[in-house]
C-alpha cells in the first residue's frame, strides 16, 4: 500500500483530548503550534435518552478549553456518522465558529437511513447540511498546517482518517492495539473494505501518532486513546502481525454477529446525519423517531 501524499512529520500539532465516559468517545482539539488556529474532531452532545433530554457538559468543556487558550476554531470535523453518540457540531459552531466537515460518502448514509427513518423530501440526501464534504485526497488548512483526508470506509461508507502533520485521527477505523477494530455490520459496512482501509492507515510512517475515537478499556485497563502506527502494526489483536484479509473478515463477521446495537444508535443517526441538527415534527418541536424492526 503506497500513500497518495507525503505526511509532514516535522509538523507536530498540539492535541488536547476530551473523554466522555457515557459513550467512551474521545473528542479532540487539534492546535497549530505556529498559530492560534485549531480544529475540533468528533464532539459529543450529551443525551439522557430515557428522559429525552439533551445537555451540553461535554461540549462546554471544549468551549472552555478553546476560550481559555484564545484559540480560533477553523474546522469542526466528523470522522464519520457516529452511531453511538450525538454530535455537538452545531452547538460548537454557534459558540465558536468554524466550518463543519464530513466525508462525501455521507450521501450514501443519508440515503440508507433516510429510508430507515422514513424521512420526507424535506430531509436532503445531498450532504448540504454540512459546510464541506471531503473527497478522498482532499486537503484543508488549520492555520499553517495542511490536513490530508484519507477515505477509510468499512465501519461505515463515509468514514475518513484526517492526517495533520505527524498526527492522524482515525475515527473508528482502528481501536487501541488491545481493542482491535470497530464493527463492520451497520448498513453500508463491510469487513473486507475495513481491512483495506486499515492498511491505508498502517501505510503512514511508523512514528505517526494515531488518535482513537473510542476506547473501552479492555481487560480492566485505564482508558487510552493514543498509539502509533508501529504499535498497531505489531500488536493490534485484529490486524497486527500481518493478519490476512480473509482471516480478518472471518473474525470480524463472526464477532459482529454477537454484538447488540449501540444504546444510542437511533437518536445518534437521526441527529448526526443532519450534521448534528435535531429533527423537528411538523409543528417545529424537536422530536426523535423509533422505527420498529428496521435495524
Ligand atoms: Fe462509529
Amino acid at each position: 500500500m503506497t500513500l497518495q501524499f507525503q505526511p509532514d512529520m516535522q509538523v507536530k500539532p498540539d492535541v488536547a483530548a476530551f473523554f466522555d465516559p457515557q459513550t467512551n468517545t474521545i473528542s479532540y482539539v487539534v492546535k497549530d503550534p505556529a498559530s492560534n488556529s485549531c480544529a475540533i474532531v468528533d464532539s459529543v452532545l450529551d443525551i439522557d435518552y430515557a428522559a429525552g433530554r439533551l445537555s451540553y457538559d461535554s461540549a462546554d468543556k471544549i468551549i472552555e478549553h478553546v476560550k481559555a487558550n484564545g484559540l480560533t476554531v477553523e474546522w469542526i470535523i466528523e470522522t464519520h456518522v457516529h452511531a453511538d453518540h450525538l454530535s455537538a457540531a452545531p452547538y460548537l459552531q454557534e459558540k465558536l465558529g468554524g466550518k463543519i466537515g464530513i466525508g462525501d460518502q455521507i450521501t450514501i448514509v443519508q440515503d440508507t437511513f433516510g429510508k430507515v427513518f422514513n424521512e420526507g423530501t424535506e430531509f436532503q440526501r445531498d450532504g448540504s447540511q454540512f459546510d464541506r464534504l471531503f473527497a478522498d485526497g482532499d486537503t484543508y488548512q488549520v492555520g499553517s498546517m495542511t490536513a490530508h483526508v484519507m477515505a477509510t470506509p468499512g465501519h461505515t461508507p463515509a468514514c475518513q482518517t484526517h492526517v495533520i502533520g505527524d498526527a492522524a485521527f482515525v475515527g473508528d477505523t482502528l481501536f487501541m492495539p488491545d481493542g482491535g477494530s470497530a464493527r463492520a455490520d451497520f448498513p453500508g459496512g463491510d469487513a473486507g473494505v475495513l481491512y483495506d482501509s486499515i492498511q491505508r492507515v498502517l501505510a503512514l510512517p511508523d512514528t505517526t501518532r494515531l488518535f482513537m475515537c473510542h476506547d473501552y478499556g479492555p481487560n480492566g485497563r485505564d482508558i487510552k486513546w493514543e498509539t502509533t502506527v508501529a504499535d498497531e502494526k505489531a500488536h493490534n489483536i485484529h490486524v497486527g502481525g500481518g493478519k490476512s484479509r480473509d482471516a480478518f473478515v472471518a473474525m470480524r463477521t463472526a464477532r459482529d454477529e454477537t454484538l447488540d446495537m449501540p444504546k444510542l444508535i437511533l437518536p445518534s443517526l437521526q441527529v448526526n446525519m443532519r450534521a448534528g441538527d435535531v429533527p423537528t415534527d411538523k409543528d417545529g418541536n424537536p422530536m426523535l423517531k423509533v422505527p420498529l424492526n428496521k435495524l
